[in-house]
C-alpha cells in the first residue's frame, strides 16, 4: 500500500474525515457541514467560471449585482459568521467590509464600488473557506450557545452561498449572449399520470413552521398550529400552456383581473405576457440561458410577477392559496395529523422527490416527479418553480430574529410577498417545507411561478 491510499484514514482533520473532537452525533454534523459548504463553493466556482472577467465585473441588469460582488460577498459573510463570531478571529479584511454589505449599497450602485477584481476575490474567498475548514475540524456542537449547536451556523453560511448562486443564475439568466451554461432537460416521464387537476385538503388544525429542525432559519420558527379551512389546489403549478389562454382571451388588457398597483405596472411597462417571451409570427418564444424556442405548454410557468400570478387567478375564477394552505399542502398528514418535513415524508430530498440543485436549468413539465407528491397527491411543491403565495411576509407568534435582524425581520411587513417551495436553482440545503422565500410583488426576474386554489364549498 502507498503512503497515499493510505492517507486518508491516518490523515487527522480537514475536509469532513470524522477526525475532531466529539460525540458520533457530532462527527455527523461536521461531515454534513463540510459537504453542504463544499457543494455550495462548487456551484459558486461554476457560476463564476463559465463567463470571463469583463462579464464578471459587468452589470447585466440594474436588478442584479456583478457576478463579482457576489462572490466576494459569499466569501466576506462566511468570514464575518465562522471566522469571527464563531472562531472568535480577528478580521481579514475589515476594510471591505462595507462593500460587500447589502444595506449600504442598493444592487445598482455596486459596479462603481471599488470592488475586488475577481481573481482577488477568489483567492479571498478561498482563504476563508481554507481558515474555515480548519475551525470545522476543531468544532463541538452541542452546548456552546445557539449559533455553534447543531453546526446551526456553518448550514446558514452553507445556506447563504446557495441563495446567493440562484441570484447568480438570475444573473446569467439575465445576461445577453450566447449560453454560457448547460445542462441536461429534466426527465420528461410521468407528467402523464396526473389524474385530478385539483386535490381538496380537509380542515382543521396542522402544525405550520419547526421549532426542531436545526437548520431552519429564524423566520420559519417557532412550530406553532394554525386552523385553516378546507380548500382545493392544484395538483401542479399553472403551466404555460393554461397561462397562454389567459394570453390569449386578453387577460393582459382587461383590468377587471388586475388589482391596481398590478394594472398601472403592467400598463406603464407594456407587459403582455411573462418576462423573456417574445412574440413572433403568431408564436411565442422565449429565451432561456441564452437559447430561444417556442414555449412548451407543459411546463410550469414562470418568470412572472405576483401581480401576474394573481390576475391569472382571478381570470380562472380561483385565487391564489395563502401561505398557511400552502404548507398545509405540503407538510400535512391526515393520516396521522403530523407535519413533515417534505411532501413525501422526513427523507432529504433526493433526484426522484423534486427538481433541485441546478441540476437541470429548468422545471420539469407539471405533473413529474410522482415520488415527490404529497399523501394527498399534490405534485412538485418542492423544486421546479418557486410558488407566489397570496399572503405578506410576517412573523410567526413568538419570532425571535437570529442571528441577525437583517436577514428576516427587516422585510416583514405587507411590501414582501411570500414564496414557496424552491426552484430548480435551489440547493436542498436551502429548501424545506418550512422555508419561506420573500420578494416584491412586481419582481419577474426570480424563477417564481403559481398554482390556484379555491375554498372548498360549505358542507
Ligand atoms: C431570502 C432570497 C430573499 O437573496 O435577498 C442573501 C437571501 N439574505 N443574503 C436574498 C439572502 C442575505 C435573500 N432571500
Ligand atoms: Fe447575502
Amino acid at each position: 500500500m502507498t503512503a497515499r491510499e493510505r492517507a486518508p484514514e491516518t490523515t487527522p482533520g480537514r475536509n469532513g474525515s470524522p477526525r475532531g473532537p466529539g460525540t458520533p452525533d457530532e462527527h455527523a454534523l461536521r461531515r454534513r457541514a463540510v459537504a453542504a459548504l463544499s457543494t455550495a463553493r462548487e456551484r459558486t466556482a461554476l457560476l463564476t467560471s463559465c463567463v470571463d472577467d469583463a462579464e464578471l465585473t459587468a452589470q447585466h441588469s440594474p436588478l442584479m449585482s456583478p457576478l463579482v460582488w457576489d462572490l466576494a460577498h459569499i466569501g466576506n459573510q462566511e468570514e464575518q459568521w465562522l471566522w469571527r463570531a464563531v472562531a472568535g478571529r480577528e478580521a481579514l479584511r475589515p476594510e471591505i467590509d462595507s462593500l460587500y454589505d447589502a444595506f449600504q449599497h442598493p444592487r445598482a450602485s455596486r459596479p462603481s464600488l471599488p470592488l475586488l477584481a475577481p481573481a482577488e476575490a477568489r483567492a479571498y474567498a478561498a482563504d476563508v473557506r481554507g481558515r474555515v475548514l480548519d475551525v470545522l475540524d476543531g468544532a463541538r456542537f452541542e452546548g456552546g450557545g445557539p449559533l455553534v449547536d447543531s453546526a446551526f451556523a456553518f448550514g446558514m453560511i452553507a445556506q447563504h452561498e446557495q441563495q446567493h448562486d440562484e441570484t447568480m443564475l438570475i444573473t446569467h439568466q439575465l445576461r445577453k449572449g450566447p449560453a454560457a451554461l448547460s445542462a441536461p432537460p429534466p426527465p420528461r416521464a410521468a407528467a402523464a399520470s396526473l389524474t385530478d387537476d385539483e386535490v381538496l385538503v380537509p380542515g382543521g388544525p396542522f402544525t405550520m413552521g419547526t421549532s426542531d429542525e436545526p437548520w431552519a432559519l429564524d423566520n420559519e420558527r417557532p412550530a406553532h398550529t394554525r386552523i385553516v379551512p378546507a380548500f382545493l389546489i392544484d395538483t401542479a403549478p399553472v403551466t404555460n400552456g393554461a397561462y397562454l389562454a389567459f394570453v390569449a382571451d386578453g387577460g393582459y388588457h382587461d383590468e377587471r383581473w388586475w388589482r391596481p398597483e398590478g394594472w398601472a405596472q403592467i400598463r406603464a411597462h407594456s407587459v403582455e405576457a411573462p418576462l423573456f417571451w417574445r412574440r413572433e409570427g403568431g408564436q411565442w418564444l422565449r429565451r432561456r440561458f441564452g437559447v430561444t424556442e417556442p414555449v412548451p405548454e407543459d411546463e410550469p410557468v414562470l418568470h412572472v410577477s405576483w401581480y401576474e400570478a394573481d390576475a391569472y387567478a382571478r381570470w380562472a375564477g380561483r385565487r391564489l392559496p395563502t401561505e398557511a394552505e400552502w404548507e398545509k399542502a405540503a407538510r400535512h398528514d391526515p393520516a396521522t395529523g403530523r407535519s413533515r418535513r417534505y411532501p413525501w415524508g422526513d427523507d432529504d430530498p433526493g433526484p426522484v422527490h423534486a427538481n433541485l440543485g441546478q441540476r437541470h436549468l429548468g422545471p420539469a413539465p407539471a405533473g413529474s416527479y410522482p415520488e415527490g407528491a404529497s399523501p394527498l397527491g399534490v405534485r412538485q411543491l418542492i423544486g421546479d418553480v418557486w410558488e407566489w403565495t397570496a399572503s405578506d411576509f410576517l412573523p410567526y407568534p413568538g419570532f425571535r430574529a437570529f442571528p441577525y435582524k437583517e436577514y428576516s425581520e427587516v422585510f416583514f411587513g405587507p411590501e414582501h410577498k411570500v414564496l414557496r417551495g424552491g426552484s430548480f436553482a435551489v440547493d436542498p440545503v436551502a429548501c424545506r417545507g418550512t422555508f419561506r422565500n420573500w420578494d416584491l410583488p412586481v419582481r419577474r426576474q426570480i424563477f417564481a411561478g403559481f398554482r390556484t386554489a379555491r375554498d372548498a364549498e360549505p358542507v
